[in-house]
């Protein structure tokens, strides 16, 4: 491990992810992540979901547009990336990976990605927050679940994705 490069305080952190689609507890970690790092960017990835609900550019406008509902835009980017994380990470020069952790159902997958993550660049480290008790139960799949059955989830995501699910429901 260099440790030098633990010795600076890293200001940019990457919050990679499938926000398929961006839901409050995904908010509730930018907001956690944005008070220990001066620029975060969220990245989406174009591979992880085998048969999205939104493409890539539908997830990003609408993170940018929950964003700007939850007033968190300030230090916040949105971007995608194809391929492998580490490598993404590698070209943005960045040394702090953010995931959010809610159960210990999600330990193992997330212990499996971190050791992944550090066989292909050590120099990066992950960083788990935890979000609020109030969002804890709280995915992508329940949010598309409860939508593909009728019903709106409101509560669980931002105005405007409440809004791309319904329109979504209404074409198909
Ligand atoms: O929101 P998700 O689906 O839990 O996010 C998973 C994601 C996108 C972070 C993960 O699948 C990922 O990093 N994919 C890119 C491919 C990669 O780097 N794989 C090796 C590490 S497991």
């Amino acid at each position: 491990m260099n440790q030098k490069q633990f010795k600076r305080r890293p200001s940019l952190a990457i919050y990679p992810g499938s926000f398929d689609p961006i839901t409050y507890g995904h908010l509730d970690i930018v907001a956690r992540a944005g008070r220990l790092f001066d620029r975060i960017i969220i990245a989406v990835s174009h591979a992880s979901v085998k048969q999205p609900m939104f493409s890539v550019e539908d997830r990003m406008d609408l993170i940018r547009e929950s964003l700007r509902e939850s007033n968190l835009n300030k230090g916040i980017e949105v971007d995608s990336f194809q391929g492998l994380l580490a490598d993404y990470a590698k070209k943005k020069s960045c040394f702090v990976v953010i995931r959010g952790i809610r159960f210990i159902s999600d330990f193992e997958y997330e212990l499996q990605m971190a050791l992944t993550n550090r066989h292909l660049y050590p120099d990066m480290e992950t960083v788990y927050l935890m979000p609020d008790e109030k969002h804890i139960y709280l995915s992508s799949t329940i949010v598309k679940e409860i939508a593909g059955l009728g019903q709106t989830p409101a509560k669980f995501v931002p105005r405007c994705v409440a809004r791309a699910l319904r329109s979504l429901r209404a074409v198909i």
